[in-house]
């Protein structure tokens, strides 16, 4: 039995990204180390709605497809997600036509962008609790670019109106559509059936549709007064890096409430799924990229760059211009100053001297490079991996130890390349 209050999603990106002029779908432009749709779909994820569609465009298909599979938004038989193809891009209310073949014939629809990332689960949930139909618009300083909301002099409803089709005094209104709605299936498939493209763009708003049953059904708006920001489209290349900033901020701000030292957010760019311990440090110009952990405790930066797979334990140090990527420092390891550190173990309290490399690529494959506890690297030495360097061990200044020449336990190596100094003791 269907259930017609049942909540479903639909999202829609089936839209051609022309403005963005980067060639592939905006839904995978990267923010904050997450592919925009992703924002999109965390946003939506807490309000544990029934059947999850997303309308998509032929050309953008097979990368979003791929890309949903891979990040365990199964779109396969028997997923969480269904996929609707939108054969044309002719407009949010044609999208929405199609995203209806895959859905329930009855219930309620959230409808939302996919290309509105800063949208917050709370305010969705505000909107799925309404009883009725609702539309979501938000006060904006700069309106520009989004349609615009008209009223009766009672309150109800009248128009939204797109920038391409406005005049001057509409153009002046500051309420918004900030394109989400949650509506009756039923209605919405009656409307839209009904629904024409006499517009200037010759599409087929959803707007149209949205206003009749708003109207019809008696819905409600509801009005973010501060939310400019959190209804922000990602149209074109600047919203993109305006919503990459904001993101930005929001995340700076909770890892501060969590007990993160943050010296100069302005120039620290930590992006999402980073986890990081209470009392950890960050200097200025430090990068985070996605997939990276570190412990309490923790010293970074200035001018260094943490890239995925990185881990590091409490109370290790990682300086000024060092890279990791793949490369874990178990406690108090510490690698000051000007280090590349690439699938590389380091272990507790090793001190990787200035300079140092790990060369873990032959130019086919990337390899390993261990360095045992307490390890000693001496300045400018390079690693060619794959390579051990025993607990103890110590790499005179310039050693170039070379693949699979292990460095036995506190011995010393020394020279180019490297051999022991003195035998095992
Ligand atoms: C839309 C709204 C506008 C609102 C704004 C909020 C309409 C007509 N306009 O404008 O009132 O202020 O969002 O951000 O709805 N899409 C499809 N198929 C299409 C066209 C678009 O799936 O044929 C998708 C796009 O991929 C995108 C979303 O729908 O994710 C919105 O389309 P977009 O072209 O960005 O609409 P806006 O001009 O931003
Ligand atoms: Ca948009």
């Amino acid at each position: 039995m269907a259930d017609s209050s049942a909540l479903h999603v639909l999202v829609l990106a089936g839209g051609n990204s022309t403005r963005t002029r980067t060639g592939g779908p905006k839904a995978l432009l990267d923010l904050c180390g997450l592919p925009l749709l992703e924002h999109v779909f965390r946003a939506v994820d807490p309000l544990g709605a029934g059947q999850h569609a997303i309308v998509l465009g032929p050309k953008h298909r097979e990368p979003i497809e791929a890309w949903m599979n891979k990040a365990g938004r199964h779109v396969d038989a028997g997923g969480q997600w269904s996929i609707a193809i939108q054969p044309e891009a002719r407009g949010t209310g044609d999208a929405v036509a199609c995203g209806l073949e895959v859905l329930p014939q009855e219930g309620r629809l959230l409808i939302l962008c996919g290309d509105t990332p800063l949208l917050s689960p709370e305010t969705l949930q505000t909107l799925a609790d309404q009883d009725g139909d609702a539309l979501l618009t938000a006060l904006c300083q700069d309106p520009t670019g989004y349609g615009r909301v008209l009223y009766e002099e009672s309150g109800r409803i009248l128009r939204i109106v797109e920038e391409a089709d406005a005049d001057e005094e509409i153009k002046q209104v500051g309420e918004i559509n900030a394109g989400v709605y949650v509506l009756d299936i039923a209605s919405l498939r009656k409307a839209l059936a009904a629904a024409d493209n006499d517009n200037a763009q010759g599409e087929f708003y959803l707007t149209d549709a949205a206003v009749e049953i708003l109207r019809s059904n008696e819905g409600v708006c509801v009005c973010l007064e501060d939310g400019e920001a959190e209804i922000l489209g990602v149209n074109t290349l600047q919203q993109h890096a305006t919503a990459q900033y904001l993101l930005r901020e929001r995340r700076l701000d909770e890892l501060m409430t969590a007990g993160v030292i943050i010296d100069d957010p302005n120039t620290t760019f930590i992006e999402y799924d980073v986890e990081i311990g209470p009392g950890t440090r960050i200097h200025p110009c430090t990068v985070i990229r996605a997939g990276v952990q570190v412990g309490a405790g923790c010293e970074i930066g200035p001018f260094a760059q943490l890239r995925v797979g990185t881990q590091m334990a409490e109370g290790s140090v990682i300086g000024n211009f060092v890279e990791t990527k793949n490369a874990s420092l178990a406690a108090g390891a510490k690698a000051k100053h000007l280090t590349y550190l690439g699938d590389a173990e380091v272990g507790e309290r090793a001190n990787i001297g200035c300079g140092t490399i790990t060369a873990n690529y032959d130019g086919k494959n990337k390899h390993r490079t261990e360095i045992g506890a307490r390890a000693f690297i001496g300045s400018g030495t390079v690693l060619v991996a794959p390579v051990r360097v025993g607990a103890g061990a110590m790499t005179a200044a310039g050693s170039v130890v070379l693949k699979g020449r292990h460095v036995e336990d506190d011995s010393v190596v020394a020279g180019v390349p490297a051999r022991p100094l003195k035998p095992v003791e």
